[in-house]
């Protein structure tokens, strides 16, 4: 029996999607055999008491979930989501170097600095990356300093306001698709895959249109029906960030794929875990067991799972999509 700690704050508990999710993990654990217990950041003390740590609450480095991972991390604890994870996670550029690394496809991008960013650089960009252009600003989440800009004035009235929070922003060419594969990794193996249907007042899963804040459906795939190379990517780009648990954003537009993100810290309360009821209990014994947790493997058809042991996607060979297609990382890196 094991102790299992569940790191929240007072956002975490507040919604019933959320606090359902919250209770479904505390089930799990006891299911196992284990206890649960859901440590508040003013409980931090404790941490140094358990046998592992689960944080589901908003992870940023500023804040007390970074601490919370740095002390079970400090302690031998293992932690979903590690420090270092967090640290790449929350900051755009360097998961998209991360990615870059590995040679990942990702949408054409560049990262200009404040220094570069004027009228001409912007009107430059246009031309390489086509229009409209996506900027964000590098520590955004929930799609909230996410923006397109169609034109030069808009351009530079965008950047501005993000430069006020940045040294760097990132400028994308502009991917459209209706949604976004969301891939769940856990130590480099797949988890569960869901399509975030982008609502049709706006391009991002998330937005505030006029005034009123907009969501993602959710569609929970079973891995059946998910393309065999959305999976291999996504489980590629989640082992470029390390051994835990995310969520990786994949956009199919005229038949490329694109990174757009890893996530760590991704949401299961919208409904991701419908056609995978076993996510919690994988991710406690991970958590728990380490390594051994393969069985766990066998509510998966048995032609997927020797597909994923079998056929790891190899980015050298820039076969992905099964075609001669080559991959779209003609990444533009200036700095
Ligand atoms: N290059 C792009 N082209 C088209 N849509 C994009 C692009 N980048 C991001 N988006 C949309 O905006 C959303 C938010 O962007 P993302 O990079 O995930 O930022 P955040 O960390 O704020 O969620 C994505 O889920 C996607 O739907
Ligand atoms: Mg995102």
């Amino acid at each position: 029996m094991s102790r299992l700690g569940i790191f929240v704050n007072r956002q975490t508990l507040s919604s019933s999607e959320q606090l359902t999710a919250l209770i479904k993990c505390r089930d799990a654990a006891e299911s196992m055999g284990h206890t649960a217990e859901f440590i508040f950041p003013v409980d931090i003390n404790r941490i140094p008491k358990l046998d592992a740590l689960f944080i589901r609450a908003n992870t940023d480095p500023m804040n007390a979930t970074y601490v919370a991972s740095r002390i079970a991390s400090l302690y031998g604890i293992p932690v979903i989501d590690d420090p270092a994870s967090i640290q790449i996670c929350s900051d755009k550029i360097n998961m998209y170097l991360h990615l870059m690394k590995k040679k990942l496809p990702i949408p054409r991008t560049v990262f200009p600095s404040k220094r570069e960013i004027a009228p001409e650089y912007a009107r430059a960009l246009f031309e390489r990356l086509g229009t409209p252009l996506v900027l964000k600003e590098p520590s955004t989440s929930f799609s909230a300093r996410v923006e397109k800009a169609s034109n030069v004035q808009e351009f530079m009235r965008i950047a501005k306001r993000f430069l006020r929070l940045s040294d760097w922003i990132v400028v994308q060419e502009y991917v459209p698709s209706s949604f976004d594969w969301r891939i769940g990794v856990l130590n480099g193996e797949f988890l569960y895959a869901c399509r975030y249907v982008i609502p049709a007042q706006t391009f991002k899963i998330q937005a505030s249109v006029n005034g009123h804040l907009v969501y993602c459906g959710v569609e929970s795939v079973p891995p059946e029906d998910v393309p065999s190379e959305i999976i291999d990517l996504g489980i590629e780009a989640g082992k470029a960030i390390g051994k835990g648990l995310y969520g990786v954003d994949i956009k199919e537009s005229n038949g490329r794929l694109y990174v757009i993100e890893v996530n760590d810290n991704p949401s299961l309360d919208g409904g991701e875990d419908v056609c995978y009821p076993e996510i919690y209990r994988r991710i406690i014994s991970y958590l728990i067991n380490g390594d051994q947790y393969a069985d766990t493997l066998s509510y998966m058809p048995s032609g997927l799972q020797s597909y994923m042991r079998d056929a790891r996607f190899d980015p050298s060979t820039q076969n992905v999509l099964g075609s001669e297609e080559p991959l779209a990382y003609r990444i533009d890196f200036e700095r």
